[in-house]
């Protein structure tokens, strides 16, 4: 099995592990992420709720401040998944996209398409993205 595809299974199943703690007692509707960054190391994040809806923060922003929070230099995310409970479509929200290039401009997404997981680049997902 090619190494990109072991990466894709080893994520999916952290990120469908670390669905199981989300915090969705508002949409009800839990999100798992995973990380892979070009150390080798990987971070988890579930979807994390509040009464005041805003303050939400998504799963996949969870897992990278984990992984920034864990990293003495600026972490490089070369992969990301994204799973749900309900295991329907579900690519990363704006604001996600928009952090996950910050720190993976080249990385490959998985996410829950209509009918199975789709792969899409960062370019793909973000084009023209804002950058400094
Ligand atoms: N959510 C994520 O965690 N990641 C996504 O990619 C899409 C949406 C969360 C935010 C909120 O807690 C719930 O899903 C419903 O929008």
């Amino acid at each position: 099995m090619t190494s990109i595809l072991k990466a894709k299974q080893k994520l999916l199943r952290l990120a469908r592990t670390a669905l199981k703690n989300a915090y969705a007692p508002y949409s009800d509707f839990q999100v798992g992420a995973a990380i892979l960054l070009k150390d080798g190391r990987t971070f988890t994040g579930c979807n994390v709720e509040n009464a005041s809806y805003g303050l939400t923060i998504c799963a996949e922003r969870n897992a990278i401040f984990a992984a920034v929070a864990a990293s003495k230099k600026k972490p490089v995310i070369i992969a990301v998944a994204v799973v749900n409970r309900r295991g329907v479509p579900c690519s990363p929200c704006g604001a996600c996209r928009q952090v996950i290039a910050e720190f993976g401009p080249d990385a490959v997404v998985w996410y829950q398409g209509k009918t199975e997981i789709v792969g899409r680049t960062m370019r793909e997902l973000l084009v023209d993205g804002f950058v400094l």
